[in-house]
């Protein structure tokens, strides 16, 4: 399903192979600084490696492209139990894209029922949190487990949004 507001489009990752240079842009964007920094993606990105990101996605995940000008602009996508994750494009950045994306995705996500959704930034990946925070999300907790990412050792923040009528975590449910 496309998403859409005033500025941004998600286009849905079946027809991400119509938009003109994405897979170029991908591997630029996979090897920017800033992913290989604070994302798994493999490290140098190839050819290959946004191939099979292009093909198509993991059994119940939903990922949309963002399209800004007719371009690639970034990607986000729906994980099983509700975590987000995404990544703007270098030259698209500090436009507001993550913060329109986040908004959209969460909205979708709860008109189809989802009652809880989460972040796991890297507690030193401002530009994520604030993202995040200006999409209303809301700092959590820090998990348990940091995680390693190219010899840094990250601990990393949950943030959550939780449906308006949604209980809240621990709370008590006393039957009448
Ligand atoms: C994090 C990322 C997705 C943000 O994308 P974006 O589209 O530029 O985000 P937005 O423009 O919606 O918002 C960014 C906010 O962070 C702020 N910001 C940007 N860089 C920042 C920095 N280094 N320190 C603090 N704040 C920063 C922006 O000013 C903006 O806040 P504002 O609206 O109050 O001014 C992008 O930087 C990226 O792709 N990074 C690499 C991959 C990544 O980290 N993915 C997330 C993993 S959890």
């Amino acid at each position: 399903m496309v998403l859409h507001d005033a500025e941004l489009t998600l286009l849905p990752w079946n027809d991400v192979n119509t938009l003109p240079g994405v897979r170029r842009d991908i591997i630029d964007t996979s090897n920017d600084p800033a992913m290989v920094r604070w994302t798994t993606v493999p490290h140098p990105y190839t050819g290959e490696h946004a191939d099979e990101f292009l093909a198509g996605v993991p059994e119940g995940v939903e990922r949309w492209a963002y399209v800004l000008d007719g371009r690639f602009a970034g990607s986000i996508e729906l994980r099983p139990g509700g975590e987000l994750g995404y990544s703007t494009a270098p030259w698209a950045r500090g436009r507001g894209l993550t913060t329109r994306a986040l908004r959209l995705v969460a909205a979708h996500a709860l008109a189809r029922g989802l009652q809880h959704l989460e972040l796991h930034i890297a507690v030193d990946n401002a530009a994520s949190r604030r993202a995040a925070e200006r999409a209303g999300f809301t700092y959590e907790d820090l998990l348990p487990d940091p995680v390693r990412i190219r010899g840094h050792e990250d601990t990393l923040a949950r943030y959550v949004l939780r449906a308006p009528d949604a209980a809240e975590p621990n709370s008590t449910c006393i039957a009448p």
